[in-house]
């Protein structure tokens, strides 16, 4: 049953979240074992082919290969995006080796049933120099600071003014404006958007069903964004580090289910204080 709002956001029944908790789980699995195998000496190539032995194993396909988001671009060739150093988002797979002092970022996304989950982390190769480890460490926290900022009556704009503030407050960093996070559900990108900066009490307002993608892109410099030949990988302008971190949430009666998460978000939901709140199986 599809169930959605005037304004395109997706309304998904109980039944249908947990089906979006199976694609999580998949995406939070292969994440794992991702960023654990990252090394240097490892192409990105490599990377994604431990994702797509996760996809068989868990017989779900891949939210990214064939995606087409708009008619003239080329569809996107690979199952994760990998993103390294002045690479903010969408770099696509290839055979250059990772190398010390690296920060990779792998966007994951995994269907099963028509129901999608969507996540990215954000890993140094061996040891980070102590600005770009601090960015990273950052960025992770803006991520939670969104995600408990998403509270059944609370908006968008809640969502994204906990994410500017914590970065602001942070220190001197590039917050990326030309990307967003977005709802998810029956696919991958649909509304609303979710921006990593705005006005408390702006935007739709939060309801239970609603899937959320929440993902921030951090720098080192400036905000501004480009796009390589390849048509595909996004690049910071001035060539600064950028870091990104993603969770695909929902808020249930209970409180918060972060889909994307091997342990639901429960661990660091509690030491943030915030209700968790998944479905019983
Ligand atoms: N996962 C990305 C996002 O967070 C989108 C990947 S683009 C794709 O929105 F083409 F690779 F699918
Ligand atoms: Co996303």
């Amino acid at each position: 049953m599809k169930h959605t709002r005037p304004n395109g956001i997706e309304i998904l029944s109980e039944d249908e979240l947990k089906l979006m908790r199976s694609a999580g789980l998949v995406v939070a699995h292969a994440l794992q074992e991702m960023t654990q195998a990252a090394a240097a000496g490892m192409t990105t190539s490599d990377v994604d082919a431990i994702a797509v032995e996760v996809l068989a194993r868990f017989g779900a396909t891949s939210s990214f290969l064939g995606y087409e988001p708009a008619p003239m671009l080329p569809p996107y060739p690979a199952v994760t995006c990998t993103s390294v150093n002045d690479e903010l988002i969408h770099g696509i797979p290839t055979q250059r080796a990772l190398k010390d002092g690296d920060l990779l970022s792998i966007d994951f996304g995994a269907c099963i049933g028509g129901y999608h989950g969507d996540a990215a982390r954000s890993v140094g190769i061996g040891e980070l120099r102590p600005e770009v480890a601090v960015l990273n460490q950052v960025t992770y926290e803006s991520l939670w600071a969104g995600i408990s900022a998403a509270r059944l009556g609370r908006t968008i704009g809640d969502i994204s003014y906990a994410i500017q503030r914590f970065i602001t407050r942070a220190g001197k960093y590039g917050i990326v404006r030309g990307y967003t996070g977005h709802g998810i559900g029956h696919n991958m990108h649909q509304p609303p958007d979710i921006p990593n900066y705005g006005k408390p009490k702006k935007g739709p307002r939060i309801e239970r069903g609603m899937c959320l993608a929440i993902e921030p892109m951090v720098t080192l410099g400036t905000h501004n964004t480009g796009v390589l030949d390849d048509d595909w990988t996004v690049v910071t302008a001035d060539g600064s580090i950028g870091a990104h971190w993603e969770n695909t949430i929902t808020v249930t009666k209970h409180g918060l289910w972060v889909l994307t998460e091997i342990d639901g978000g429960e661990e660091t939901l509690n030491k943030l204080g915030i209700p968790f709140g998944p479905l019983a199986d």
